[in-house]
This record gives C-alpha cells, structure tokens and sequence, in this order.
C-alpha cells in the first residue's frame, strides 16, 4: 500500500492583495512579547467571498493548526494577529449571515435533515459532472480543490469536542474515532485522501496546493475552522457536521462510479467508496445521537444548527459555480492550472 506523507510544517503562500500581504508581513517577524499594536485592516470595501481575505484568513486560523515552517508559532495566541483575524472574520460572518437570511423560528433542525437526506432526482453539480461526462484532468483539478479540506478531515470539527456533553459528546467522538483510523494510521482518513493524490499523480502534502485554489475553496474550509474556534458557534459546526455527513453517502457514490468510469487507480476509488459505507452509518448516528441529543439538551441552539447547515450549503453552492463555470468555459478552475 502507498503511504503518502503529508508534509508536517506546510510552506506559506504568496500575498495576493493588501490584507494576505499584511498577514504575512507580520508573520515574518518575530512576534513582539509586551508591545500591543492594533493594525486596522482596509476592510471597508472588501470582498466577503474574495480570494485576498480568504487567504489571510486562512493563513490566520493555519497557526491554530500545523501552523507553517519558519513562522514563530507564538503568534497562535499573539494579540495583534487575533485582532487581524477578527477583522476578516466578522466581514465573512456577516456575509454569510445575510446570505443565509432569517431563520424562522418554526425551522429546526429535524426537518431541516430530513430535507438533505431527499436527493434531487436531477441533481447539478461537479459530482454529477463527473460521473457523466467529465475528464480525469477535471477529476484531478477536483482533488486539488478538495485536498485543502481532505487532507485536515475531522479536525476542523474537532475543536467541538470540549464544548459538548453527555450522548452527543460520545457520538461525536465515535464518529471522528472512524474519521481518524479506528486506531489505524493508515486508514486515517487524511491519509487515505494523500494516498489518492499520490496516486492521481498530485502533489500529497498538506496545503500543497494553498497557492492554487481559489477563494470558493479556501471558503469552504475557513467556515468549518471559524465554527471550530469559536464556542459561541459551537451548534454552527455540529450542523455544518451533520450536512457532511448526511450528504456524503450519495456525493461519494457518484464520485465512485466517475472513478471507475475513468478507470482510474485503486486508491483514488477507494476514498470515495469508504465514505459510501461509513458515513451512511455516521449519517444516522449524527442524527439521532449528537443533534437530537444536543437540540434536547439546549434547544436555543437549534437554529444554530440550522443556521451551520445553510451557511455550508451556500458555500459549497459557490465552490460548485465556481467550478462548474469554469469547466463550462473550457478553462481551469484553478488559479494555477495543473501541470
Ligand atoms: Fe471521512
Ligand atoms: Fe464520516
């Protein structure tokens, strides 16, 4: 079996606009002990759902994760760089907040999984592409997309972990020990996906390709690491959780039979195909145990879970435009076209 190995420290990116150069141009420094300096960023006229902010965002929340080689990692907790992470944060939340829209208060959770679990019988989207008529070269730009998350699944979401209790905690956790291998490095799920890359003849590391994706994929992820770190968003990221679980089984099976149709490598089918058996029995567990028992136990969080559920569908919707228009095109969905 190929074991891809994901390189530990990641490399930083380039800047790609006035707020990822500001990030980065502190993260080349030292990060000061004592002196507290507050940079305002040029927020005001920013795009929410662009490439720059996203960049620096994502930049911003790395250090909470493998953080990147050469960069000092005391500046996780250093003030001056959460004071920046909060700026673009809040441009992003209210975005998305508004995008999402009102929350009714007879909406709830329940119905609202019950609604994702109904598959469009004329569903549109990259898996559908896929499967139908797309080419491998499409396939391989969809990993590429995809690694940014892949390649860290199950730890965006795992920073819930201490701010759940009772049944939901337990099967929170049962869900992310399969997510994480059963015990079993090699059948961790970040290393099943850079055994995918490596045998699509893609670069495996981790964030290998954070130079490449645009903003819609760097959105993706920043959503799920903004629900992590923030207690207060803690039902968001069990909703945000829920959908992918929910939503799995179905997009995985198309991305199978993509795969086989391009009669592509064993370790490309694979991830897919694991994910069609184990999230159909996470589909139920998340359900059940972690929402119903987490809606019971504080039913004001139910629209929270609501609210991660629509704000990962709106997302996710943008990333799958993005691609799909792109293809439309006949040009690459990347900002580096691969090689
Ligand atoms: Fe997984
Ligand atoms: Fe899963």
């Amino acid at each position: 079996m190929t074991l891809a190995s994901p390189k530990l420290e990641p490399a930083l990116p380039s800047a790609t606009g006035p707020l990822s150069s500001t990030v980065l141009d502190l993260l080349a420094c030292r990060p000061p002990q004592r002196a507290f300096s507050l940079v305002a960023l040029p927020v005001a006229e920013v795009d929410p759902y662009g490439l720059d902010l996203h960049l620096a965002l994502y930049i911003c929340y790395e250090m909470h994760y493998r953080g990147f080689a050469g960069v000092d990692p005391r500046w996780e907790w250093n003030p001056e760089l959460l004071a920046l992470r909060s700026q673009l944060e809040d441009v992003f939340l209210e975005a998305v907040r508004l995008d999402v829209g009102e929350i009714a208060a007879d909406e709830h959770a329940e119905a609202e999984m019950d609604a994702l679990c109904v598959e469009p019988v004329d569903g549109t989207g990259p898996s559908y592409y896929l499967r139908d008529e797309g080419t491998w070269e499409q396939m391989r730009e969809y990993f590429a997309h995809r690694s940014l998350y892949h390649l860290k699944e199950g730890d965006p979401h795992a920073w819930v972990i201490p701010r759940l209790t009772g049944q939901a905690k337990a099967s929170f956790v049962a869900i992310e020990f399969d997510e994480y291998g059963g015990g079993h490095g090699d059948r961790v799920h970040q290393q099943l996906f850079a055994d995918l890359m490596d045998a699509a003849g893609l670069d495996a590391s981790y964030l290998g390709y954070l130079d490449a994706v645009p903003a819609e994929s760097l959105a993706v992820v920043n959503l799920m690491s903004m629900f992590g770190l923030h207690r207060e968003l803690r039902a968001a990221a069990i909703g945000h959780f829920a959908a992918t679980e929910i939503t799995s089984p179905p997009g995985s099976r198309r991305l199978v039979e993509a795969l086989q149709r391009m009669d592509a490598p064993d370790a490309c089918v694979h991830f897919y195909a694991e994910h069609v058996e184990a999230d159909a029995v996470h589909e139920q567990v998340v359900r059940v145990d972690v929402v119903a028992d987490l809606v019971a136990a504080e039913p004001h969080l139910d629209r929270d879970v609501v609210f991660g559920i629509r704000a990962r569908d709106l997302v996710e919707d943008r990333l799958a435009a993005h691609m799909m228009g792109c293809w439309a095109d006949g040009r690459s969905s990347l900002r580096r076209p691969l090689s």
